[in-house]
């Protein structure tokens, strides 16, 4: 058997493995390796970014096909750009020239693209792309791929702030209607539920600034795998390990039938 043979075995055994009622709606992803990757083979890292478009073109295909609605990819933190701008000016080109080349199947596979983080900073041809690529797309409604760039979980949550308090200031509403609706509806990802899982690739065990609003309940999967060797195997392996999770929100263990086993409370 052929080594893509046996690959597509193993994806078609996984597949098999999953629960199509089960499967999250809203999947986020923290990309991470791709420096490590390549220092590992002895490249420059922008061989590491330029591998990891292709895996997430790969991830894309694998979670539509599952069925999920919604990616949030973590392109480039707020942080990012402490980085040597010979690094910072190579993923900004990378963002644009992957954007230009890939928005017509984007398009034709009818996913709606919308960037999240501050665009002010970034230059003018990329903004352009961006610009362009979300209004061909808007009205899309197979799968909704977010891309968050120059993105900040406390940058979003302080942006929030200022707004609701301007908006109190100004008189638009009254400081006792701030509430957990109205600042989620304020959010850069406004309209759309919470992630279920938070994929973190490479093996960190950090959150590094990504979503902290939205991921109050998220399941989290840190998978050991580099984002460049990264893979749809990976990410059904992602998706069987959330099946398994009893998420209780704060509550206690439900029976399978959905009711609670209240005898370990007796007092
Ligand atoms: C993730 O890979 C991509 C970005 C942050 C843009 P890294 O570039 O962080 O790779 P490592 O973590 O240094 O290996
Ligand atoms: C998080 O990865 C940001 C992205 C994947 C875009 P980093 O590599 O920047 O995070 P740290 O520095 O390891 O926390
Ligand atoms: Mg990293």
């Amino acid at each position: 058997m052929s080594l893509g043979k046996i690959i597509d075995k193993a994806n078609n055994d996984l597949f098999k493995r999953i629960d199509k009622q089960k499967v999250p709606e809203h999947v986020a992803i923290i990309m991470d390796g791709n420096g490590r990757w390549a220092t590992k083979k002895g490249l420059p890292r922008s061989f590491g970014h330029n591998k990891g478009v292709s895996v997430l073109k790969e991830i894309i295909r694998a979670s539509n096909k599952l069925g999920c609605k919604i990616l949030t990819v973590y392109a480039f933190s707020t942080e990012n750009w402490t980085r040597p701008t010979k690094e910072v000016d190579f993923l900004i080109n990378l963002f644009t020239e992957v954007l230009k080349n890939e928005i017509k199947e984007i398009h034709q596979e009818s996913i709606k693209i919308k960037f999240i983080g501050d665009l002010t900073p970034l230059p003018e041809t990329l903004k352009k792309t961006i610009y362009s690529s979300e209004s061909l797309t808007k009205n899309n409604n197979a799968f909704l791929l977010n891309v968050c760039v120059n993105y900040g979980g406390r940058q979003e949550i302080v942006k929030v702030a200022k707004e609701l308090a301007l908006k109190s200031s100004s008189g638009e509403i009254n400081p006792s209607e701030v509430n957990e609706e109205l600042f989620n509806s304020t959010l850069l990802t406004q309209g759309i539920n919470d992630p279920e899982l938070l994929i973190r690739t490479s093996g960190e065990k950090r959150i590094s600034n990504f979503l902290l609003w939205q991921l109050a309940y998220s399941e989290i999967y840190i998978s050991d795998v580099l984002w460049p060797d990264f893979n749809e195997l990976e990410f059904l392996k992602a998706i069987i390990d959330y099946q398994s999770r009893n998420r209780r929100f704060g509550g206690i263990e439900s029976l399978p039938n959905g009711s609670y086993e209240d005898s370990q409370c007796t007092s």
